[in-house]
């Protein structure tokens, strides 16, 4: 396949980046899309030029870290894929390919097409986990009865990886499915449920601080989510918020 290539380039957090032309030829169909990127690379390596700076990790949909903006739609043409899961059949033989970073005021362009997701950690830091006794006297996971419905449902949540996708697809830059996700996961399990309340409020204030904006039920996130996150969480996340907001008044 020969393709044309439109990467954004910007050399550092402080610097005007622009959309870079880079005609590329010899890729094959079955290629996955950050193979094709190594291809990019490795040609651009050996003509002294600097490479495509880009995000990966894990190459199998799993650690959330090959954020790109492909043909306009976070993790391209395909649907319930992550970047280093889509493939170049996907595109046509000379397609022009348009690929950039995340654009969110809370996840700042690090260099080429890496952003800073730190914001993501911190939501995390401020209630995304559950105290557990360790005192040797710890309950078996196990023997704390769980209703079928509500496992499956934690387990979806925490299918998560925490990508950003669904700050890159919304016209606010709302990160409530990501956050939702991770409080559904926690609070639908009776491990979760000691610290409900200051959970969904920490997470939330923390959510603001960092920039995003706010949900106005586009649908966007779930749409282009790579791991089909339901927005019913996000409504959850808004029923746990009033009743803990509530409580908190009181
Ligand atoms: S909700 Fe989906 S799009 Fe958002 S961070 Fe999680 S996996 Fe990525
Ligand atoms: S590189 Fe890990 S999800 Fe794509």
């Amino acid at each position: 396949m020969k393709l044309n290539l439109k990467i954004w380039r910007q050399a550092n957090k402080d610097a005007k980046g622009k959309m870079v032309d880079y005609p590329i030829d010899g890729i094959e169909p079955d290629m996955s899309f950050l193979e094709m990127m190594d291809v990019l690379n490795e040609g651009l390596i050996t003509k002294g030029e600097e490479p495509v700076a880009f995000d990966h990790d894990c190459r199998e949909g799993i650690c959330g870290m090959c954020s790109m903006h492909i043909n306009g739609r976070p993790h391209g043409p395909d649907d319930a894929v992550t970047t280093c899961q889509l493939h170049m059949r996907k595109f046509k033989d000379g397609e022009t390919i348009h690929i950039e970073p995340w654009r969110a005021k809370a996840f700042p362009v690090l260099k080429d097409l890496i952003v800073d997701r730190s914001a993501f950690d911190r939501i995390i830091q401020a209630g995304g986990y559950v105290n557990v006794n360790t005192s040797g006297r710890t309950i078996d996971a196990n023997a704390i009865p769980i209703p079928k419905v509500n496992a499956d449902l934690a387990f979806e949540a925490a299918t998560c990886i925490g990508c950003g996708a669904c700050v890159a697809a919304c016209k606010n830059a709302s990160a409530m499915l990501f956050v939702s996700a991770k409080v559904s996961q926690l609070d639908l399990l009776p491990q979760g449920k000691v610290e409900s309340d200051t959970r969904v409020l920490n997470m939330v204030a923390q959510m603001d601080k960092e920039g995003f904006g706010n949900c106005t039920n586009t649908g966007a996130c779930e749409a282009e989510c790579p791991k089909g996150i339901s927005l019913t969480n996000i409504a959850r996340m808004n029923r746990l918020y009033l009743g803990a907001s509530l409580i908190s008044e009181q």
